[in-house]
């Protein structure tokens, strides 16, 4: 039998992407599913596509922004089968700017969705995992979450806040039957960059090329839900990029001498100079 039959698993930014596939993935394995992100349509549509008992699935639609709904959804949450094994919180947004061009507004809406709207529903879920001595709180992260890279200033800073609450929260659990796992995915092949936003709340819109031949997103959920298993406190998955996080931990100034001088930025200058002279 598999770890996930029959657990209740609430993943948020089921939508699309990632979370989309964890649906489908643990669904296969025989878990009951609670799905959230903003967008009900898209939910339902992923409900109907489950492999297992299509149409199963409690649509739970919640905008992360929305922080003062959030305890009403955990409630809602937890009675629609009495019951949470796993919270999930995968839902985010990226941005692509500099930060001397990104409003303080986004800067907010980033920190809303990708840190404040997962500790809110952590904090809704906690009193209750501890009540039934048991749960797993599931974090998704990303390389941005340990360094910083230009235009992704919005987006690393949430993301390295994620690091902090949940590796101090781990460490006032122990013992206490409650597990925390952290995943870091490298570049995983989702639109991620086409619902990005740029600094002033327009749509950045594109998939960038590097998404587009990326680490295969089923591959990775895969991966991630080993490693959930695992209970891995926590786990990169991904492709070479990854060796990002070996030369940040043994050498922080060799990556940040090669994140400065990347090729594409040396490119970049040469073709500027190149205009210039003509
Ligand atoms: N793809 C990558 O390479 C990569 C790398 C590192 C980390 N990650 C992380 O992986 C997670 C999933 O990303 P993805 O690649 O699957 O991107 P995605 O396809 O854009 O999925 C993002 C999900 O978050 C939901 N969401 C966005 N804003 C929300 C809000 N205000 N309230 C509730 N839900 C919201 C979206 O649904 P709605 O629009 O319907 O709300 C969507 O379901 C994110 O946390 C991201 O930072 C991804």
């Amino acid at each position: 039998m598999s770890h996930f039959q029959n657990k209740i698993i609430w993943i948020t930014g089921a939508s699309s992407g990632i979370g989309e596939e964890m649906c489908y993935q643990f669904s296969a394995l025989g878990a009951k599913l609670i799905i959230s992100a903003r967008n009900e349509g898209k939910l339902k549509r992923v409900n109907a596509q489950l492999p297992r008992n299509p149409g199963s699935a409690k649509v739970l639609p919640l905008d992360l922004e929305k922080l003062s709904e959030l305890p009403d959804k955990v409630h809602e949450a937890i009675s629609y089968l009495g019951k949470i094994d796993f919270l999930i919180n995968n839902a985010g947004m990226a941005v692509r700017d500099f930060a001397k061009n990104t409003e303080l507004e986004i800067d907010q809406k980033l920190m809303n969705i990708n840190y404040f709207g997962s500790v809110a529903l952590t904090k809704g879920l906690l009193p209750y995992f501890e009540s039934q001595k048991s749960g797993h709180i599931v974090v998704i992260s990303s390389l941005s979450g340990k360094y910083g890279v230009p235009k992704l200033a919005a987006y690393a800073a949430p993301k390295h806040a994620l690091h902090g609450f949940y590796d101090s929260l781990r460490n006032e659990i122990v013992d206490s039957g409650i597990y925390i796992s952290v995943i870091i995915p490298g570049i995983i092949q989702t639109e991620i960059t086409a619902h990005a936003v740029l600094g002033k709340g327009e749509n950045y819109g594109k998939v960038e090329t590097a998404f587009l031949k990326a680490y295969p997103v089923e591959k990775a959920v895969k991966k991630m839900i080993g490693a959930i298993q695992k209970r891995s406190e926590e786990y990169y998955v991904g492709g070479s990029e990854g060796i990002t996080l070996w030369i940040n931990r043994f050498s922080p100034w060799l990556l940040r001498r090669i994140i400065r001088n990347h090729p594409l930025k040396k490119i970049r200058s040469f073709k500027k100079k190149m205009k210039f002279w003509n």
